[in-house]
């Protein structure tokens, strides 16, 4: 990259984005974050960061959590994130996350935290036994961002309410410690794949926690297991119509279309105007091939990512030195504006 590209991209502002190492990397993943932050490469300087600190949030049995996390950074640069354009890594190496969760926690209030749907959502009826670092995870996600003064946030939808309350505890930290430390945070949050559905269930977000593997297509599936999947995808038995919003009340055929349209880089509607009037055999065996067409190089790098572990730990542990670097000043900073001697 030349200097001038640099100094032109850090005024743009910095980026940050994550996801959690907990196993099955899928396809909202990849069209509702992954490939956004891909698009923001050459505009912006960008920090992405396998968020192992939020993953351990729910129970992660240590060996398998190691191998999540390669895994995680496997799938960040098979679809397209460049370790050298963008710094990629792991939130446990760099301790300010930790140190300014602590801050933020003193910050952020009781009433914000209960009005949190994913709390609700990932605790379920047994609330009383879910951890405490999940009913604070949204404190830690504001660290994450605010640590690098980052200004974009790239996101699937079902983070809006996490990116809110960001802006909440920045702006409480700047006007009780009467300071400008931290900016306006803008949430990215873009396109037909912001919120993919599960396949079994079109009201239901694909998420790697569903029990059911058939609910998502996830990035290592190979060919014949992404068939198996749209093939079994649920659906109704009516003819695809004419122009997207004829789809109201059918979510299973409206989040197909979706799929459909996202990864073609179409419209709905176009989708609709290339099937109207075919059934779902048709539409489903245009989907599997799109799916495939676009996917396949994806899970064959991350397959071959996957047989290189010191190639991913080294990236790990370089990314983590240039975040640090970035993060060393403000942590500094905060911690004098706090009242910490340093
Ligand atoms: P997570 O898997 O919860 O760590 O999410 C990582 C990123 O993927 C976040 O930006 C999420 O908003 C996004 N994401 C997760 N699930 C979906 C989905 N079903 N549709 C669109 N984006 C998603
Ligand atoms: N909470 C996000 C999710 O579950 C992951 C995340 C953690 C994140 N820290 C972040 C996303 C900071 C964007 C910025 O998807």
């Amino acid at each position: 990259m030349s200097d001038n590209t640099n100094t032109q991209t850090k005024q743009n502002g910095r980026v940050f984005s994550g996801a959690q190492p907990s196993g099955n990397m899928h396809l909202g993943n990849y069209l509702g974050a992954f490939r956004n932050w891909v698009k923001l490469q050459d505009t912006f300087e960008c920090i992405y960061c396998v968020v192992d600190m939020h993953a351990i949030t729910v129970w992660q049995d240590p060996e398998t959590l190691r191998a999540q996390i390669r895994e995680a950074a496997a799938a960040y640069i098979a679809a397209g994130v460049d370790p050298e354009k963008s710094i990629l890594f792991n939130q446990s190496q760099v301790p300010g996350h930790a140190e300014l969760a602590w801050i933020f926690n003193c910050v952020s209030r009781l009433g914000w935290l209960n009005r949190m749907t994913q709390f609700k959502d990932k605790a379920g009826k047994n609330r009383e036994k879910a951890s405490v670092g999940l009913y604070v995870y949204p404190n830690l996600m504001a660290a994450d961002i605010l640590l690098y003064q980052a200004t974009h946030v790239p996101v699937g939808e079902d983070q809006k309410q996490h990116l809110e309350l960001t802006r909440d505890i920045a702006q409480k930290f700047n006007n009780d410690f009467k300071t400008d430390l931290f900016p306006e945070v803008e949430p990215i949050i873009q396109g037909e794949g912001a919120r993919v559905m599960s396949l079994r269930n079109g009201s239901a977000k694909m998420s790697k926690s569903d029990p059911s593997e058939y609910s998502r297509i996830n990035l290592n599936d190979d060919a014949d297991t992404i068939q198996q999947k749209i093939r079994k995808a649920k659906t109704d038995a009516e003819l695809l119509p004419a122009t997207a919003d004829q789809l109201e009340g059918r979510p299973e055929a409206i989040n197909l279309v979706g799929i459909y349209a996202a990864l073609a880089d179409m419209s709905r509607d176009a989708v609709c105007a290339e099937y109207e009037g075919k059934g779902f055999g048709d539409f489903k065996r245009g989907l599997t091939d799109l799916a495939v067409e676009k996917l396949a190089p994806i899970t064959e790098e991350m397959a071959r990512l996957q047989n290189d572990n010191a190639y991913i730990d080294s990236i790990l542990k370089n990314g983590s030195e240039r975040a640090q670097a970035i993060a060393e000043p403000i942590i500094a900073e905060i911690k004098k504006t706090v009242g910490f001697l340093t």
